[in-house]
């Protein structure tokens, strides 16, 4: 039996934390980067920045209120809402299809957590000081040919993750939020600050926020979409089971919009901190998954007392990496834990194991399996593939679908407190904006 009545977060500030626990994370700082390199810079930027406002905060804020009426997890809270709406119980199917996406991201995610936790201990044997960008480059293609250290790493990452769950812990871990996202976003901010004397800062400028409009094609606006999903935790449950703990008076709007600043600032500070490196240096923008790896130790490397902002900088990335991996654990480990005999540590285990032994498969697609393709994408881009831009905003979808055509119109504008005109706003936006702008970009993409 699911738990019917459960503690509430101490305050506004707790949930803010936790939920930015989960959002920021490897999203910002590896992913979305790499993505704008890989989609041809401002045009990707522009149609993400969309995707967020009219897509992704909307979402946010339906899976919260789903989370918060149901006031249990995704599965049963959309089963028992869609219940007690007349409607049948196939509403569970889309909790579920959340929970096998955070299991499917995980599974690739702590492989670059572990790519993370290398470069931290690396940068203590100061590996990146003083060498130029050939180096530099050999070194990440060094770790990537190699599936004995890619599979320690990750093997680590996953230790700590199931740690952590294991133990319940996750909750403590909200005051070191507090500490060291500021200091990620100083050290990014150091980073920005580097990158302006470069040289190659309006070019980055110009590389980021310059459209390109002819750009835009239904490729583009799928990757940015799914990446607008990523980064905000949409699509999976997880923001549903975070609003189950949410108190009435907590004005969820006003929290979204936080959170999605926040996110969405820390992503762009990270391409500002990137690209002059990458134009200084002359590399390819569209470098890939590699892209943060083959550039910021360039950075640290020249500044002085770089070794040392280099490792403290992973040691953040990795921290960040692992709020986000302990959420994205969570739901697989409740669901096993719902439907079997096991304890939550048991549970924790069968589950993190079965993530780990994935994700071994996903770090050999980087060398010996590089040549096993689904449907022509290997297996780390499959997984990506098949989550960011298939499962998350199919699952969001029908949350959003189920917030504007479902539920009660105006007990809705009422819980969020809205006025005439916001109430139409958010009307259009749940009704149709989103949920036809989702719609377009998987028949146009297809
Ligand atoms: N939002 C996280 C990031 O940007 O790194 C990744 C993530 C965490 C995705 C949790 C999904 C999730 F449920
Ligand atoms: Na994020």
């Amino acid at each position: 039996m699911a738990k019917q009545l459960h503690a509430q977060w101490s305050s506004r500030l707790t949930f803010i934390l936790a939920v930015t626990g989960s959002a920021v994370g490897l999203g910002n700082i590896w992913k979305f980067p790499y993505m704008v390199g890989d989609s041809g810079g401002a045009a990707f930027v522009l149609v993400y920045l969309a995707c967020i406002a009219l897509v992704g905060l909307p979402i946010l804020v339906s899976e919260w209120l789903i989370g918060r009426r149901g006031q249990k997890n995704p599965i049963n809270t959309m089963t028992e809402l869609a219940r007690q709406n007349g409607r049948s119980s196939a509403w569970g199917v889309v909790g579920l299809s959340g929970v096998l996406a955070g299991f499917l991201i995980l599974s690739f995610y702590s492989v670059i957590g572990g790519w993370s936790l290398s470069y931290t201990v690396n940068s203590i044997g100061g590996t990146f000081t003083g060498q130029d960008a050939d180096t530099i480059g050999e070194l990440f293609n060094g770790l990537l040919a190699s599936p004995g250290v890619l599979l320690a790493w990750h093997s680590l990452f996953m230790v700590l993750v199931i740690g952590i769950v294991a133990r319940g812990v996750t909750k403590g871990l909200e005051g070191a939020v507090r500490t060291m996202m500021p200091a990620l976003g100083l050290l990014l901010l150091v980073l920005v600050g580097y990158g302006m004397t470069t040289g190659h800062f309006g070019e980055t400028l110009g590389f980021m926020f310059n459209p390109d409009l002819g750009a835009v094609d239904g490729g583009v606006v799928l990757a940015a979409m799914g990446q607008a999903f990523f980064t905000l935790s949409l699509g999976m449950g997880i923001m549903m089971a975070y609003g189950s703990y949410l108190g009435e008076k907590v004005d969820l709007l006003r929290t979204a919009r936080t959170v999605v600043i926040l996110d969405t600032v820390i992503a762009l500070v990270a391409g500002l901190a990137i690209f002059p490196i990458v134009f200084a240096n002359g590399l390819d923008p569209s470098a890939g998954p590699g892209l943060i790896f083959v550039t910021l130790p360039l950075a640290f490397g020249s500044l002085s007392g770089g070794a040392l902002l280099g490792l403290i900088f992973f040691l953040l990335l990795t921290f960040a990496a692992l709020t986000s991996a302990i959420s994205l654990l969570e739901p697989t480990v409740e669901f096993i834990e719902e439907r079997t005999p096991l304890s939550r540590v048991g549970a924790t285990l069968v589950g993190g194991i079965a993530t780990w032994a994935l994700g071994i498969a996903a770090l050999l697609s980087f060398n010996v399996w590089g040549d096993f393709l689904i449907l022509g994408l290997g297996i780390f881009d499959f997984l990506d593939t098949l989550t960011s831009k298939f499962m998350l905003p199919l699952t969001g979808l029908a949350a959003i679908l189920f917030v504007g055509w479902r539920l009660d119109r105006h007990s809705v504008s009422n819980e969020l407190g809205l006025g005439r005109t916001g109430a139409i706003v958010w009307h259009l936006l749940t009704r149709f904006v989103a949920p036809i702008g989702v719609i377009i970009v998987f028949v146009t993409s297809l």
